[in-house]
């Protein structure tokens, strides 16, 4: 089962997030990181960035991308990617992949495997969910053996997302996604979940019923899981006081 925590603010989970991955990079400093873009991880980077750690050796490989954004568009996802997470971090650009940023649209979901692999597989996958219980772009329907490839964006998500555009018809059709099957090799998957508007996905990814209508729920077979929600999130999950109970009692060597 998950390990989840349910914390008071966004800004605590950041701290949460922060202690996992600072924990991995003191342990490993040439760790390899999955990192999500979206509004959710934002004060884990800041957190992160906070602590001035020297991060210059960790690997990234973005979550997901856009298809059909014109290069060095600021929304693009590597325009983000680089903007939040490895100017902040002081990441070492060269070190940090986003899907198709490297050669021909065709082939891209194979390389990024094969890049991953390469690197050693991820050790610590950040993930945010989105309110079609998406993870990376896996929209409803995705298997759960999928690898990275090309999706079609829901027209919930291309209206979530519309807020970072200067009109919804400018969202992207498309994507290239991590499948369910990349994210699930990941050692350790940390979910970010929070707001009124993430509780029915959230309860649905966390307690079931696992199924490939609600792609988050694939987390429910990975062995190391952290979900970390604040109160709003929480507010669906049925066994929310076990949670919490269990948060407080966890033992002192046990780490995230
Ligand atoms: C986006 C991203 C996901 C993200 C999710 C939630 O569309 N592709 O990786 O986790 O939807 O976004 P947000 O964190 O902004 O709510």
């Amino acid at each position: 089962m998950a390990e989840v925590v349910i914390v008071g603010s966004v800004d605590a989970a950041g701290e949460v997030a922060a202690d996992a991955i600072e924990q991995l990079v003191l342990r490993k400093p040439r760790a390899v990181l999955g990192l999500a873009t979206g509004s959710t991880p934002l004060t884990t980077w800041r957190a992160l960035a906070a602590r001035n750690l020297d991060l210059s050796e960790v690997r990234g490989f973005a979550l997901d991308e856009y298809v059909g954004l014109p290069a060095g568009h600021p929304e693009s996802y590597r325009s983000v990617i680089t903007r939040e997470v490895v100017e902040p971090l002081g990441l070492t650009p060269s070190l940090v992949r986003v899907p198709a940023d490297d050669g021909p649209i065709e082939t891209a979901g194979v390389d990024y495997e094969a890049a991953i692999e390469e690197a050693g597989g991820i050790d610590l996958q950040i993930l945010g969910i989105g309110r079609t219980g998406h993870i990376g772009f896996n929209e409803p329907g995705s298997s759960f053996a999928s690898l990275t490839r090309m999706k079609t964006l829901t027209e919930q998500t291309r209206r979530d997302n519309a807020r970072f555009f200067d009109s919804p018809e400018q969202v992207p059709l498309h994507c290239i996604t991590q499948g369910l099957g990349t994210i699930m090799r990941a050692r350790h998957l940390v979910l970010l979940a929070f707001g009124e508007a993430k509780a029915s996905a959230l309860a649905g990814a966390v307690e079931g019923p696992l199924t490939a209508s609600l792609p988050g729920s694939v987390i429910q077979l990975h062995p190391q899981v952290t979900v970390i929600v604040d109160e709003a999130a929480a507010s669906e999950l049925v066994y929310a006081d076990y949670y919490r109970y269990a948060w407080k009692n966890r033992l002192a060597w046990e780490q995230i």
